[in-house]
């Protein structure tokens, strides 16, 4: 019966249909959903840090307001995005349990520092520009409350990708000191954000079969070079340099070529290594265990208010 069922499956994703949460679905189909979709929204709620750093700091109120909406912004982005997962079967303790404990990933890309307010202008660009190229295919992946998520989510996040180039742009024509501000977070953010797409398709687990599912509709390295496309021309209007000295236009391919990626960096980040992780981490543990009494409170009012409606 399994096989048949397993046929209807495979036929029903052939036609692009959604598979819905109560659908019949492969067990493998289910599991690598609640990875990549809990890894996802880990990355969303990780990924205010950074930007919650500046928020204090930042030069003036209208951009004090536009990166306090941003990151709220991801705050709701995680939130759609554990309500996604939670439609396979997993519930949302576990899901912050993994992350608490080391368990769960979250992108790479989040455990590096935010040191100048021109990391505000670099995060916006590059990684909320790399987000966007990685998550518009996902708003045709094929399990349907992960597909509506990323709908919304899209339309944000190039709201995020504009505010930074802005803040670029910005700096870019104001005095030297700041240009060379912008230059210094291009330097530092350019290849973590080329790493944001994941290991080369060769070395990545799960392109295969998660292609065949049209859980993912792109490669990694088709992502990758679809940014350094697009965001290369973007680089030459700030009058910026990208630090990587073979990056060149190839026109029999059409395509930019570029240097090799330091993958033994990447690989620390992702097992616990990176420059951030022990920090990003105590942050999300000590938000979890300060807000105890706030959960509490809430479940005893709850409680306290069925209570009375019995009554
Ligand atoms: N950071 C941390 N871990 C990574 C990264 C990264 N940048 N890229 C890949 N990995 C991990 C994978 O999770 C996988 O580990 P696992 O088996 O323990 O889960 C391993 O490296 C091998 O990689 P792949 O086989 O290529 O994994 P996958 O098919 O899941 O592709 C990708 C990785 C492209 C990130 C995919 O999961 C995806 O598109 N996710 C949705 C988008 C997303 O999570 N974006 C987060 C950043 S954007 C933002 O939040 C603003």
């Amino acid at each position: 019966e399994i096989k048949n069922l397993e046929e209807i499956f495979e036929a029903r994703i052939a036609r692009d249909e959604k598979i819905e949460p109560k659908d019949w679905m492969p067990e493998k189909y289910r599991k690598t959903h609640i990875r990549q979709i809990s890894q996802h929204a880990h990355s969303e709620i990780v990924g205010m840090l950074p930007e919650g750093n500046w928020i204090t700091r930042a030069p003036s109120l209208r951009r004090k307001a536009a990166l306090l909406a941003k990151v709220q912004d991801e705050a709701g982005h995680g939130l759609y995005l554990y309500s996604a997962c939670e439609t396979l079967g997993i519930s949302r303790e576990e899901m912050y349990e993994q992350l608490h404990s080391g368990k769960a990933k979250y992108s790479s890309i989040f455990n590096y520092p935010s040191v100048t307010w021109a990391d505000m202008g670099a995060i916006g660009w590059l990684v909320d520009g790399a987000a966007i190229i990685n998550q518009v295919p996902l708003c045709n992946t094929s399990f349907g409350p992960y597909a509506r998520a990323m709908v919304r989510v899209c339309k944000e996040e190039s709201f995020h990708q504009r505010q930074g180039y802005e803040i670029m742009l910005t700096l870019c024509n104001g005095t030297d000191e700041q240009k060379e501000m912008a230059q210094d977070a291009l330097n530092r953010w350019w290849w973590p954000s080329l790493m944001m797409f994941g290991p080369t398709d060769d070395e990545s687990t799960h392109t295969e079969q998660s292609m065949k599912w049209k859980l993912k509709r792109k490669t990694n390295d088709e992502l990758r070079q679809q940014f350094i496309d697009q965001t290369v021309p973007q680089a030459d209007i700030l009058g910026l340099t990208i630090p990587d000295p073979d990056m060149k236009f190839n026109e029999e391919t059409g395509h930019y070529d570029f240097g090799e990626i330091d993958w033994d960096e990447f690989w620390q980040v992702v097992k616990g290594h990176g420059p951030c992780n022990k920090e990003r981490m105590k942050a999300r543990v000590d938000a979890w265990e300060e807000g105890e009494w706030v959960r509490d409170a809430a479940m005893a009012h709850a409680e306290k208010k069925a209570k009375r409606k019995v009554a």
